[in-house]
């Protein structure tokens, strides 16, 4: 790709020329976002018309199913191919064990079937992971204060069954144990789940920037002592996320997720030119709310920023972003 040098007083090439017009520049415009790209992460909770502003993630409400499912008909409407369900659990059904994780009729549950009742072209992702369950906040069981790993696979196995029961399409374990996705592709099997994907947190690294969600699911205050530190990923590392993607592509993972996005372009890079597998960017709560409050001091635009961070995420390599600012995406696009 050298450019020859050509004897002369001016430059023979000028990449310049390609960029003079706007359809010049679309005509060799090597990335695009659309709207296939993008999965929207909603947070869920008990009751009627209830709607809880986060104050953390301006523009970003809670809101009890029945608010949810007109905003999810909005969201197909728009072609939006997927939802992410999160929800937060009342604190009274908050245990050591976290049991209500795999109640057949929690929260999350129910929010699969009215979706799949009421809206049923739209994808739903469910995260199985044990943190919006446990008093302690933690993505496991806990014993002697460590997360112990084997003992939360059986968990996470009977979470993820309730979830295919109730009609999601798709699992996402979030949690970070070792040999999650084979556990959850067998159970998956022996109960005839055959078709229910499994898009794996493959490198998701303990990061400051997941605090406005931790806000959001109501689980800040629970996690006391020690961070995720013991199963998510540090964030010094790369040569592990491949080996941790790797053991999830052979574990039965169907797609990957990189996570958090923005500081971790590097990392989708390299999957995605290391795997042949659909990776995912998960823009998290953290990047949100930082665009967000730069942009309401003025100090940046927030409609260009949004648009030119998840454009990166495609040139990063990325088959789609997992970003709160979906909707809003959508819209922008739409109206084009
Ligand atoms: C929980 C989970 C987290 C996020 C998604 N699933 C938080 C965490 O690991 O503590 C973070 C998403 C975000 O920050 O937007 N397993």
């Amino acid at each position: 790709m050298n450019t020859p040098s050509l004897p002369g007083k001016y430059p023979y090439s000028r990449p310049r020329r390609n960029r003079k017009s706007g359809w010049s520049r679309r005509l060799v415009r090597e990335n695009e976002l659309t709207v296939n790209d993008l999965i929207w992460p909603v947070f869920v909770q008990e009751g009627q018309a209830q709607s809880t502003e986060i104050g953390s993630m301006p523009g970003v409400s809670r809101l009890s199913i029945d608010l949810l499912l007109p905003e999810i008909e909005k969201a197909a409407a728009l072609g939006i191919p997927a939802v992410a369900l999160f929800p937060q659990t009342p604190q009274n059904l908050k245990t050591e064990d976290g049991q209500e994780a795999f109640n057949p009729d929690n929260l999350i549950c129910r929010t699969v079937r009215a979706i799949k009742d009421t809206v049923p072209d739209i994808g739903v992702i469910c995260d199985v992971a044990l943190d919006p369950y446990t008093s302690h906040g933690q993505d496991g069981i806990l014993v002697d204060g460590y997360v112990a790993n084997d003992l939360t696979l059986e968990t996470l196995q009977q979470q993820a069954l309730v979830q295919a029961e109730a009609g999601c399409d798709i699992l996402a374990p979030s949690d970070m144990m070792d040999g999650r996705v084979a556990a959850i592709r067998e159970v998956l099997e022996e109960e005839q789940f055959v078709n229910v994907q499994i898009m794996a947190y493959a490198a998701k690294y303990a990061s400051a920037f997941y605090g406005p969600f931790r806000d959001a699911v109501g689980s800040s205050a629970n996690i006391k002592s020690g961070g995720k530190h013991s199963y998510q990923m540090d964030p010094g590392n790369t040569d592990e996320a491949l080996r941790e993607v790797m053991m999830d592509i052979e574990e039965g993972a169907d797609m990957l997720i990189v996570k958090p996005g923005m500081p971790y372009l590097d990392i989708i890079q390299r999957v995605t030119s290391e795997t042949s597998f659909p990776t995912f960017a998960y823009q998290v709560s953290g990047e949100y709310a930082m665009l967000h409050a730069a942009a309401q001091n003025g100090w940046l635009d927030l409609d260009q920023v949004m648009m030119e961070s998840l454009l990166a995420f495609k040139r990063a390599g990325a088959s789609g972003i997992l970003t709160y600012f979906a909707p809003t995406v959508a819209q922008l696009l739409a109206d084009r």
